[in-house]
């Protein structure tokens, strides 16, 4: 049986969530996990209608990986990367529909192979992409222009719009989602065919 996500993360998740912000600050950029709104946004280009093999970047606690795993197909697969042990380890026990990955999201490549994957249908991506150092991000790109097909790459962010130019860059097509119900307004880039990684 699916289960609605909750609406707002669990107390524990909060906390772990703004301590990690308060240590790491720039690499967790939000105070807290993802809303419902936003999670829910980040997440409609997962079929329930159809399998596909789903791949998360930043999966924190696991809000929108949640929201992923109760909307997916039965017979589809969700990888979710997470670069913190501690997140990774909560991700693990709170959505066990997912393969948690305790990684950088820069090891995409190797992280993919070793599990067989050859084709991924959606790149959930919630890292604070604009302020990753540059050869991160080209990197992280570069990992997802290599995927076969032309998969969306669903953007969550803080700054609506805002970086509707910044996205335009690396991608053929970009849509903006808002997510207004979300405290504080948010939305979703959903962008595909990327150009190549600068
Ligand atoms: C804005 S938070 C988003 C968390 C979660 N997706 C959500 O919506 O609540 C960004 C997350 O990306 C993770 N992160 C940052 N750089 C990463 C990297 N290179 N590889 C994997 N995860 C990374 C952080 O640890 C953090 O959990």
């Amino acid at each position: 049986m699916t289960q609605n996500p909750p609406p707002f993360a669990p107390r524990g998740e909060a906390l772990l969530h703004f301590r990690k912000w308060l240590r790491h600050g720039r690499s967790v950029a939000a105070l807290t996990p993802s809303g419902q709104a936003l999670s829910a946004a980040s997440v409609s280009r997962v079929s329930s209608k159809d399998p596909q093999t789903i791949v998360e970047l930043g999966a924190g606690t696991g809000a929108v990986t949640r929201a992923a795993a109760a909307r997916m197909h039965p017979d589809s697969r969700l990888i979710a990367i997470e670069c913190d042990p501690d997140f990774a380890r909560m991700l693990e026990q709170t959505v066990p529909r997912a393969e948690a990955v305790c990684a950088s999201a820069m090891s995409l490549q190797a992280i993919l192979a070793a599990r067989g994957v050859t084709q991924v249908d959606v790149v959930l991506n919630g890292l604070p992409t604009p302020s990753l150092p540059p050869a991160q991000r080209a990197a992280i790109y570069q990992a997802i222009a290599r995927l076969p097909g032309r998969p969306w790459v669903s953007q969550l962010t803080v700054m609506p719009w805002v970086y509707l130019r910044f996205y335009r860059r690396f991608f053929e097509e970009v849509r903006f989602a808002p997510a207004w119900r979300n405290l504080p307004p948010a939305g979703v880039y959903h962008c595909r065919g990327l150009r190549c990684a600068h």
